[in-house]
């Protein structure tokens, strides 16, 4: 799809952005389109702050002139806007593959509501056919690769675990040094039970898995963008 289509996407959540918010900014394609449209905005005087959820989304955001703070700063946020991979008809998502699903989902979690951009290729019916990404400590990789890999057996995953490269074909390490191990399942058909089993091995850091977070998207279609709610 479209970098035009993305955009539009982003203009519909930046036009919900009111002077005195508090702002978290999302990472990946969409995002930064989100994040380049709010700075058009602090340039003609809106006044705001933004939480970035990745190093790469904090340094565009500076570039852009958008203050900055963290969760240390603030209690609460009015809003995350953030782009998805997968996003169902309940808009549960597949999140993080950019590697930056930590941050996203502890942003998404400190903030009152939580929009979503994307265009309509992110929509499924199932959630699955994305790579689910599970982020783990890169102690005892072996035993936690292992675990995860039980646990797609369980859920009847139709593909493999994989840890996830760079275009050199080194390990990709988060923002939060860590590791991603990316689980291609097809089709997810128990997204809580497999929440909550892959975040009881203690190795996984988090997965991507973003469930009953999000309560409105902004989905960009060649007639339009269609808002999703929940
Ligand atoms: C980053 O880790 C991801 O969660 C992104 O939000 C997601 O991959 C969507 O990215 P695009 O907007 O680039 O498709």
């Amino acid at each position: 799809m479209s970098e035009a289509l993305k955009r539009e996407a982003a203009a519909r959540a930046v036009a919900e952005i009111a002077s005195g918010m508090k702002v978290g900014l999302g990472t990946g394609s969409t995002a930064r389109h989100f994040v380049e449209l709010l700075g058009e905005r602090v340039a003609q005087g809106l006044d705001v702050v933004g939480v970035p959820t990745s190093e790469a989304t904090a340094q565009q955001a500076r570039q852009c002139g958008i203050p900055l703070s963290d969760l240390d700063q603030l209690d609460r946020l009015d809003v995350t806007v953030d782009g998805a991979d997968e996003i169902d008809a309940h808009l549960n998502l597949i999140k993080g593959g950019g590697g930056a699903l930590l941050r996203e989902k502890i942003v998404a979690a400190s903030s009152d509501a939580m929009i979503v951009i994307a265009d309509s290729s992110k929509i499924v019916e199932t959630l699955g056919r994305f790579p689910l990404p599970v982020e783990v400590n890169r102690f005892g990789l072996g035993a936690t690769r292992r675990s995860v890999a039980m646990i797609m057996e369980r859920h009847k995953a139709q593909g493999e675990l994989k840890l996830r490269t760079t275009a050199d074909g080194i390990p990709f390490v988060t923002d939060g040094g860590h590791l991603i191990l990316d689980a291609f399942f097809g089709r997810i058909s128990q997204p809580e039970a497999l929440s909550r089993e892959l975040l009881d091995i203690p190795g996984v850091v988090q997965h991507g898995l973003f469930l009953k977070m999000c309560r409105k998207a902004y989905v960009a279609t060649p007639n339009g963008v269609e808002t999703l709610l929940t």
